[in-house]
């Protein structure tokens, strides 16, 4: 019996998006007003799933406190009031789209949670674009 479990969170973060290998023209005609060289901000909403049998014992699939826990240690502290291209490490050779920052979110949670649950990361930009990783 799988259950899914999630666990919201938030942060404020500044980004631009562009390709260091493209011209100005190229990179305003692909990313538009996310090109802007003096960056911009979004308020992200995060929202981490796991996937698992909930214990016999506690009824739980797992803590939620010490989920928010870890998000907030290991993905807030790191991104929340930041500019993602210049104050991250994870961004300075990767274009910090959602569906990349997404996949960071995933990877720096994933060997800290215990390998029989699923991870899924759900990652609003606003509130009509959002990304999911993995896809399925
Ligand atoms: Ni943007």
């Amino acid at each position: 019996m799988k259950i899914a479990v999630s666990r919201k969170e938030h942060f404020n973060a500044a980004h631009r998006l562009f390709n260091p290998d493209w011209s100005d023209e190229k990179n305003n005609l692909v990313f538009g007003k996310c090109n802007n060289p003096n960056f911009h901000g979004h308020n992200y909403e995060l929202i981490v799933t796991l996937v698992g049998e909930p214990d016999q014992a506690t009824g739980y699939v797992y803590d939620l406190k010490a989920l928010s826990d870890l998000i907030n240690e290991h993905v807030i502290k790191q991104f929340d009031h930041k500019n993602l291209n210049l104050d991250t490490t994870f961004f300075a050779h990767l274009n910090p789209t959602a569906e990349n920052i997404a996949v960071v979110i995933w990877k720096l949670l994933r060997d800290r949670i215990e390998s029989q649950y699923e991870l899924k990361i759900k990652l609003y930009e606003t509130e009509r674009n959002f990304v999911e990783y993995p896809a399925h």
